[in-house]
């Protein structure tokens, strides 16, 4: 059957007027019947999302009239303009994005071998154009009717994911099923938001779980938005509902250079550069073991007090996001004093590793606020790797070579002071508050280690353990044995963060750093 009947046949008006038909046509996608049924799942159409993400009048709309060439179990009488996924680019803030969106009102946005060649075609014009790419999901999977054709297909998507990892930033939107080998898309890309109630992700299905493990589990259970952004660490953004998911894709993207060699994004800001929060002075509890809000810290010297946090809900002892110093992206990673005590943990290191990473990859400075009594102790942990897991936060560290700002805020103790953006592995500006306490562990595990004979010889145990975690505190728990050697390199008030730090990004914001030539690393994954 011809893509389109009878088509040179006409006057130049009524050629017109079939083009605007066909337009009409796609925009219909499956149908009205099937449009009314997305909408009554509380659902919007993959046209309605791109509306919402997309600066207004500017989505421009490539490959409209591709349809998809299998014959098979009566897929030759059924087709549709578009085939399943609207693709093409717009604007967000005025900067060009490519989009894809797939079309759950079409054979329930399965992907075919032409749905396939029109998200690649996009993702290529993007990777070579330098437009972050942005997709949203909402899919039944490899169309079934379309078998191998199909699966290839998606393996055509993956390797385009892998290769525009890095060049452009590449972020998923989860807004229905998302099933079977389908996630390890969105799993390499840079960041995935899942709407809460209507999205889901999973390997396996449950039917597929109960036959396998005898696990019963619903799909919210087994793959839902707040089991992928708590639990697993698959997901980074949950939201209430679609609308919200696209102005926080949008927002994310306001921090995000378009590409790995754009500038960050600047944006004019009222908030004085100077400006010196007195509360920040007395945020450090005098008791070493009480603990403190750091998104207050983090608040409090941004611009506006604006910070997207990323993965909020998981391994919640170190939180990373995005904010803007006098203008300017910057990405944060802080250790979380009221979460675990902050302690670097599998999670923790995995979440932080990957951040980083990010961060170097697109030019995006990094500014760290270091809280940690150390690694997690613990059968648990060390069964589980965290000598592997925590060595991606340290390797993450090492290899960046985006301006690195840090402030030490209370404890640095041990290997995680080294991890933590130190001097040693290329931190470009090192400050610390006169509450740091930089030294190899803790007083009380130290003078347990190093005066073990003298604590169990004493009369009285009790206080010469005190006395001696007295002198440990005076002599090592501070800031200044590190200041006297430079690996910090200035002790500041903490009301005089903002500025300090505003002002060393000015500086190193022409910073030329590079690592040896090599194909790549081998980070301990
Ligand atoms: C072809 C599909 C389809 C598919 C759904 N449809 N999935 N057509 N291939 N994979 C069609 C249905 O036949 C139906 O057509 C319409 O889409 C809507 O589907 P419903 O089942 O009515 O919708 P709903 O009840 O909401 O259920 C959605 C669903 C379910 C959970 C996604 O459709 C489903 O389980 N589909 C199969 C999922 C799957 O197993 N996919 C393969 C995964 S493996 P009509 O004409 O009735 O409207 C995979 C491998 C990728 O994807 C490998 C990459 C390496």
């Amino acid at each position: 059957m011809p893509a389109v009947p009878n088509a040179g046949v006409g006057t130049t008006a009524e050629k017109l007027a079939r083009l605007e038909a066909m337009r009409r046509q796609a925009r219909l996608g499956g149908g009205e019947r099937r449009i009314e049924q997305q909408h009554t799942r509380g659902k919007l159409t993959a046209r309605e999302r791109l509306d919402l993400l997309l600066d207004p009048d500017t989505f421009q709309e490539l490959d409209a009239l591709v349809m998809h060439r299998a014959t098979d179990f009566g897929l030759a009488e059924e087709r549709y303009l578009g085939d399943g996924v609207v693709t093409g680019w717009g604007r967000v803030d005025g900067r060009p994005v490519a989009v894809f969106s797939q079309d759950f009102t079409i054979f329930g946005g399965s992907l075919s071998e032409a749905y396939g060649e029109k998200i690649c075609k996009i993702m290529d014009l993007a990777t070579r154009t330098g437009m972050p790419i942005v997709g949203l999901n909402d899919s039944g999977g490899a169309r079934i009717q379309e078998g191998v054709v199909s699966l290839g297909a998606y393996a055509e998507i993956f390797l385009r994911n892998t290769l525009a990892s890095g060049v452009v930033p590449q972020i998923s939107a989860i807004m229905g099923p998302c099933a079977g080998g389908a996630v390890y898309s969105p799993a390499i890309t840079d960041f995935t938001f899942m709407v809460k109630g209507s999205s889901f992700m999973f390997v396996t299905g449950p039917d597929v779980v109960k036959t396998v493990t005898h696990e019963v589990v619903d799909f919210e259970q087994l793959g839902g938005a707040m089991v992928h952004n708590t639990t697993s660490g698959v997901a980074h953004f949950a939201t209430d509902d679609e609308v919200s998911c696209l102005q926080q894709v949008r927002r994310l993207l306001s921090f995000l250079p378009s590409n790995n060699v754009d500038e960050v994004p600047r944006l004019a800001t009222d908030d004085p550069p100077e400006r010196a929060d007195q509360a920040l002075d007395s945020i450090v509890p005098d008791e070493p073991t009480r603990a403190y809000d750091m998104q207050r810290v983090i608040r409090s010297v941004l611009d506006d007090g604006d910070f997207m946090e990323v993965m909020e809900h998981f391994a919640q002892n170190i939180v990373v996001g995005f904010g803007r110093l006098g203008g300017r992206s910057v990405g944060v990673v802080a250790q979380q004093p009221s979460a675990l005590a902050g302690v670097l943990d599998i999670n923790s290191s995995v979440k932080g590793a990957r951040f980083v990473r990010f961060c170097d990859c697109f030019n995006i400075p990094l500014v760290t606020f270091v809280d940690v009594p150390g690694f997690l102790p613990g059968v648990g942990q060390e069964h589980g790797g965290i000598i592997r897991h925590g060595a991606k936060l340290l390797y993450a560290y090492c290899e960046a070579t985006v301006p690195k700002l840090t402030v030490i805020t209370r404890k640095a103790y041990g290997g995680a002071y080294d991890v933590m953006s130190s001097k040693h592995i290329r931190g470009d500006v090192n400050y610390a508050w006169p509450t740091a306490e930089i030294a190899v562990m803790g007083p009380e595990g130290a003078v347990n280690v190093v005066f073990r004979d003298q604590i169990a010889k004493a009369d009285d145990v009790e206080a010469t353990r005190q006395r001696l975690t007295a002198e440990y505190r005076e002599r090592f728990a501070n800031p200044y044995a590190a200041a006297a050697r430079g690996y910090v390199d200035e002790v500041i008030l903490p009301r005089e963060t903002r500025r300090k730090l505003i002002a060393s990004l000015e500086l190193v914001r022409t910073k030329r750093d590079a690592n040896p030539p090599k194909k790549h690393g081998n980070i301990p994954l």
